[in-house]
């Protein structure tokens, strides 16, 4: 049952169920946490429509201690996360989310968690001198990743220094020894920003680590919520009614009550220590290890038989690549028309630039200017500006989700000397592949608007597109069935 009394407490559990039934869960036993998980995973996530993987019987692990991946990788599971019904056609999906993002962005207010005093996750707490993270399954994911890594597709819960805000970001979690980890947080991240005000007052920073919960709580971490916002609301405003979290004995964060393992302490000041390096999202180690922030875990808490949620990134199409293709799109779509661009056809954030590097949004030309300010907003706008290389606009004609058009549409509509505006020492990350190559002391990067649109003062007489009309094809397809 997803519900509760008092909210929903986010179990894993009830999720498993159902995509169950939709046939899209495959269990897999005896695989070992060290590099199997992983590369099982991302072999499994190169398919059609990939199955979510359940590990159980893990090397060196009793039964019952698994590991969930690939659980966002297919139009059916990510539907049914979002309680948008079980919408296999990937089509359908993304019609179904049409304006979804902006009414639950609007209605999250309406929805705060709900505190509860019990919940499964409460099953077993270990704190006193017996806190010991090893004996959790932790995949170490990659063949270069610097260790094992008990967060990815995690929720970590801190709360801000001066005011009540809590922020709920997904931010990998790397095991160090069996009482700490390390927590990665790139910089202008809510919560990189919580605690650099923490360390700045010079207190400790509380954090609350959910390493398994209904994948929505992953889902919803991991895409950028307005600053300022608790992501359990918004994840309320999907659900329609509060998420049921219970409170931390040691920080007080809250977190769902139904999770499956939660980790809780505290990041002292001046407890940094080198942390990666990780394969990411873009499909690269980042250049070296670095230093981030170091959590002394005081608490952890588990259900019986407990499910460790992985998401790991890799080379697209990975783990995770598709929900976030699909999620930042519709967010994006609704950043332009927020920002009042008009007549914004669709909107696509490609897998192969891990839905952050290469954008596409096709737009009916009003007036000339259109395009430029559609393409600027595409990349700089708050959900976009984070590591946005490439900004593409296309006409109404194109399909932006398709590489082959929206490339015809760059090689054959485009004019290189006015038709890409290049933005220089924009928003990049220590993350990026190009990171080693660039000249800057801190994390810039330049960016590159492409407008591929017909030239809007010389609309009338482009040439016409060489290709059988819609009508034409439609006739052909009808008489010629055995052909198509
Ligand atoms: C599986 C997964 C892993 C991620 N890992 C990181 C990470 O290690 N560090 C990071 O800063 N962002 C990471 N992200 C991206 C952030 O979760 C995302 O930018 C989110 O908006 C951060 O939350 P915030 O906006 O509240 O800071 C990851 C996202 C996903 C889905």
């Amino acid at each position: 049952m997803r519900r509760s009394e008092k909210g929903n407490p986010l179990d894993l559990r009830a999720w498993l169920e159902e995509a169950r039934k939709l046939g899209e869960v495959q269990d897999v036993r005896g695989a070992d946490w060290n590099l199997e998980l992983g590369a099982i995973s991302e072999l499994n996530v190169k398919k059609e429509s990939p199955p979510a993987l359940l590990f159980d019987e893990i090397k060196g692990y009793p039964r019952g201690f698994r590991v969930l991946t690939c659980s966002t990788s297919s139009p059916g599971k990510l539907s049914s996360i979002l309680r948008l019904g079980a919408e296999k056609s990937h089509h359908g999906l993304v019609q179904k989310l049409r304006g979804k993002p902006k009414e639950w962005q609007a209605d999250a207010p309406n929805h705060d968690p709900a505190p509860v005093e019990k919940g499964p996750v409460f099953e077993n707490i270990k704190g006193d001198g017996k806190v010991d993270l090893d004996i959790f399954p932790s995949p170490f994911w990659h063949e270069k990743d610097g260790g094992r890594y008990i967060g990815t597709g995690c929720c970590v819960v801190t709360k801000d220094f001066d005011s009540d805000w809590v922020n709920v970001g997904t931010y990998r979690v790397q095991v160090h020894d069996r009482k700490t980890v390390g927590l990665d947080m790139v910089p202008g991240k809510h919560g990189a920003i919580q605690y650099d005000k923490t360390m700045k007052a010079g207190k400790p920073f509380p954090v609350a680590i959910v390493c398994g919960a209904d994948p929505l709580g992953y889902l919803i971490s991991g895409i950028e919520v307005p600053f300022g916002m608790c992501e359990y609301n918004y994840i309320g405003a999907i659900l329609k009614e509060p998420v049921a979290v219970v409170k931390g004995q040691v920080t007080g964060l809250p977190f769902p009550a139904a999770s499956e393992i939660v980790l809780e302490g505290w990041a002292h000041p001046g407890d940094v220590r080198t942390e990666g390096p990780f394969g990411e999202f873009h499909g690269y180690y980042p250049g070296k290890a670095s230093k981030a922030p170091a959590v002394t875990i005081e608490r952890i808490y588990y259900r019986n038989d407990p499910i460790m949620v992985g998401s790991p990134p890799a080379k697209p199409p990975n783990d995770y690549s598709y929900s976030k293709a699909v999620m930042r799109s519709a967010l994006l779509f609704d950043a332009l028309e927020a920002a009042g661009v008009p007549d914004v056809h669709a909107v696509w954030a490609h897998e192969i630039g891990g839905a952050r590097m290469f954008n596409v949004v096709a737009i009916k030309q009003r007036y000339a200017g259109h395009a430029k300010q559609a393409g600027h907003i595409l990349n700089q706008c708050g959900v976009a500006a984070y590591m946005s290389r490439y900004s593409v606009v296309v006409d109404e004609d194109i399909d932006p989700s398709n590489l082959q058009e929206v490339m015809w549409a760059v090689a054959t509509r485009t004019d290189p000397v006015t038709d890409i505006d290049i933005i220089q020492r924009g928003m990049g990350s220590k993350n990026d592949p190009m990171f080693v190559a660039y000249p800057y002391k801190a994390p810039f990067s330049s960016k590159a608007i492409i407008d591929a649109c017909r030239p809007f003062d010389h609309l009338h007489e482009f040439p016409e597109v060489a290709e059988a009309s819609k009508e034409l094809q439609e006739k052909v397809r009808k008489k010629w069935t055995d052909l198509f």
